[in-house]
């Protein structure tokens, strides 16, 4: 169960050494989407075979497979790179081949590439079975066998748990039964593990306690798929790399921070998933409190795994909970309205979903962070599906100047100052200040200045399942949250949660608006307003 500490350059090396009839490196130096102004060496990654269980899922068909293939089309898998799907399907195969490919054409973010696709189409292989049938398992670690002798791909497998967590603890169980999960010498075996990571902090704690008994912390890679996402990346360039912001980036200067993730959309068919476990746990556990992390933490020494996760968790210990949960949190489920010029039906009307169902789809909560750099300073928290549109932001909002040598009239409708992260979509960043009107009077009110990806660079970002496939191919974690995290997040959370069921029927919002009622009236008792998106 050893576990190869090797920096990512070594992977490149090793790739470069497979049999096969070109070198990753040549397959990436002559791929026309690789900027050829860029010296620095690819991160590539070397011989190995991603394993997916859940192939037939949303997941899979959105963004795994299409991310593989992006990867591949960027040259930066090896010529050997395998796929195997897993799944209670009377499969072959070619029928596997058939999804992924139509997975690809339809959601690939690069263009479709015939010479590509034959190169993954070789290495795609499928093992039908279910999770607690033995032979399948016993068929799948043959299988893994022949493709290393084939392929070059040298015992290095990625087992991605693409599954309900109910299902977590008989595939890892399996995976230790065959021997899967042991690398030999000189080999890596890696599990990879999609949230939810339980639904409370004593669940959490039993999945890693199944997950660890297999396989080594250093082995499991924990997917939260917004530190994948470039501009979640950027936060930590924006201050780390600047000498701009950081020194204003405290409780002398800023006011408070608010992070939103608004959703245009609604459950759409997860009914079995977010029954029960609601937008809290959905998505405030984890995006939405890596987010704040990021934001809030101290500059790590590195960015090394274990410098950046011991920063985070530090931030994550010293959040702390308003002393009345009723004034702080609030927490709303769609009612029927329209989006986007469509009707469309309350959450209690989704299919799935029982009539009386208390789940959240909206929620919002503030939280404080008890450390010299932030005491005082509120972090709000929302996020909603069918709110008016989709826009992910991290908004630090900074205090007013302590005088204006202005007339009342001059300053009447300035804000306030704004850095403003847009994660999603438009990424970039905007900083709001005041502005002279051109005029003959000194009227001053609230301009941006703004930097756009688009704008700036040459290149479309990666998805971010494409950032972190490859981190699990090539042994990277530092983008993956330490069970240590998950475990924090969940102890800020299971407060607010148990609280939340003592409360009945959340508060209904229609479809397109912004939320319910008591979050505004729950920033208005602070004396301030949720920007408006
Ligand atoms: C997932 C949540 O983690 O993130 C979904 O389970 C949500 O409910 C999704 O829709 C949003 O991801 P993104 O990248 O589109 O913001």
């Amino acid at each position: 169960m050893s576990e190869p500490a090797g920096p990512p350059e070594e992977a490149v090396a090793v790739a470069s050494a497979v049999a096969g009839t070109s070198t990753t490196l040549e397959v990436a130096a002559a791929n026309p989407l690789r900027d050829p102004r860029d010296k620095r060496l690819p991160r590539v990654a070397g011989p190995c075979v991603m394993v997916l269980f859940g192939v037939t899922g949303d997941l899979a068909k959105r963004k795994l497979l299409p991310a593989i293939y992006d990867l591949g089309n960027r040259g930066l898998l090896p010529p050997g790179f395998s796929l195997v799907g897993f799944a209670r399907r009377d499969w072959k195969d070619q029928d596997f081949a058939k999804l992924t490919h139509d997975a690809v054409k339809a959601h690939a973010r690069t263009p479709f590439r015939e010479e590509v696709w034959n190169q993954l189409r070789e290495g795609i292989h499928f093992v039908p079975g279910e999770f607690s049938d033995d032979g399948a398992f016993d068929a799948l670690a043959m299988a893994l066998r022949e493709i290393d002798e084939l392929r070059g791909t040298g015992g290095n497998y990625a087992f991605y748990l693409s599954v309900p967590p109910k299902f977590f603890p008989v595939v890892v169980e399996q995976l230790r039964r065959t021997g899967l999960a042991d690398a030999p010498d000189g080999s890596w075996r890696r599990v990879v593990i999609e949230k939810p990571f339980g639904h409370d902090l004593k669940s959490a704690h039993e999945l890693n306690e199944i997950t660890n008994s297999a396989f080594p912390e250093s082995s499991i890679f924990r997917i939260d798929h917004y530190l994948g996402k470039e501009t979640v990346q950027n936060i930590m360039a924006l201050r780390f790399a600047n000498n701009l912001y950081e020194p204003i980036w405290n409780r002398s200067f800023v006011d408070h921070v608010q992070i939103t993730m608004a959703e245009d959309i609604g459950i759409g068919g997860r009914a079995g998933y977010y029954d029960g476990i609601g937008a809290a746990r959905d998505v405030i556990q984890n995006h939405l409190l890596q987010l704040l992390a990021l934001v809030a933490m101290e500059d790590p020494t590195s960015f090394d795994a274990s410098a950046l996760r011991r920063e985070k968790e530090k931030v994550l210990k010293a959040v702390r909970l308003p002393a009345d949960l009723s004034l702080n949190t609030s927490r709303g489920q769609y009612a029927a309205g329209w989006q986007g010029g469509q009707k469309v039906v309350g959450y209690l009307q989704e299919d799935g979903i029982s009539t009386d169902s208390t789940t959240e789809t909206y929620a919002a909560i503030k939280l404080e962070i008890a450390n010299r750099r932030w005491a005082g300073v509120p972090f709000y928290l929302r996020t909603g599906k069918r709110l008016g549109r989709r826009v992910t932001e991290v908004a630090v909002v900074f205090q007013r100047a302590p005088h204006l040598p202005f007339s009342k009239d001059d300053t009447e409708i300035l804000g306030q100052n704004a850095l403003v992260v847009r994660v999603q979509p438009d990424e970039g960043i905007t900083v709001r200040f005041g502005s002279k009107v051109p005029g003959t009077a000194m009227e001053v009110r609230d301009v941006s200045m703004d930097f756009a990806y688009g704008e700036s660079f040459l290149e479309s970002s990666p998805e971010a399942y494409e950032r972190l496939l490859l981190d699990v191919m090539i042994g990277d974690p530092p983008l993956f949250p330490h069970q240590r995290e998950v475990e924090l997040s969940w102890q800020i959370l299971d407060p607010i949660e148990e609280f939340w069921t003592t409360q009945g029927q959340p508060e209904p919002y229609p479809s397109g608006s912004w939320g319910p009622p008591a979050s505004d009236a729950m920033m208005a008792r602070d004396g301030r307003v949720w920007r408006r998106l």
